[in-house]
């Protein structure tokens, strides 16, 4: 764990959780909501910000792998998909650890869109604005980061570092390569 350097400590990570969790809670109040949390790398994300939403809140999962080799076109593929008699006529949430390219997230936004939620909304915990492809923003971003690689919070790199209460970024000493890390 040497490599690491600290970008957002615990305490910062809790204390925009918080804030995330009750605008969200001001948007909705008593409406219930439909959080889906994108395996895996949102679920440390996911878990704190709904035990800090005070409204009604159901949870639901979906996961999606990309191949970031043809980053170009964004091949995306669903690996746990969601019954549609869980988004229709529904308030949703969909939150994400990082948006990067947009690719992830603009695929999901339209499999979950064609269900026909009532609304639809994007809670991402980190926005990587200046690597965007794809024009999508998320309607709520916890923080926003440079052309860095992060990890911890849920956030991997070749599957560790995900269980780090904080979330930082590999020095460059480990040389690693962007084809490597996609
Ligand atoms: P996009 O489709 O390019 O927006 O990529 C989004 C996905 O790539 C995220 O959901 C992450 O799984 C992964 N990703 C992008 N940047 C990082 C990073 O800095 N650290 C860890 N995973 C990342
Ligand atoms: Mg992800």
């Amino acid at each position: 764990m040497e490599n690491i350097e600290v970008l957002f400590d615990e305490e910062k990570i809790n204390e925009r959780v918080k804030t995330l969790a009750n605008e969200l809670y001001q948007k909705y109040g008593d409406e219930e909501v439909v959080f889906i949390c994108t395996l895996k790398g949102a679920v440390f994300f996911a878990c704190d910000l709904l035990k800090n939403y005070k409204g009604d809140a159901r949870m639901e999962f979906l996961r999606v792998s990309s191949y970031h080799g043809t980053e170009t076109t964004g091949k995306i593929e669903l690996n746990l998909s969601i019954s549609e008699d869980n988004i229709k006529d529904k308030h949703v949430v969909i939150i994400e650890d990082i948006v990067d390219t947009g690719h992830t997230l603009a695929f999901l936004n339209k499999y979950i869109a064609d269900m026909k939620p009532s609304t639809l909304e994007i809670c991402t915990l980190l926005d990587k604005k200046v690597r965007r492809v794809v024009p999508i923003d998320p309607t709520y971003a916890g923080f926003i980061v440079d052309d860095l690689f992060v990890i911890g919070y849920g956030l991997d790199y070749d599957q560790k570092y995900r269980n780090l209460p904080y979330i930082g970024v590999l020095k460059k000493t480990k040389k690693i390569s962007k084809w490597d890390l996609f």
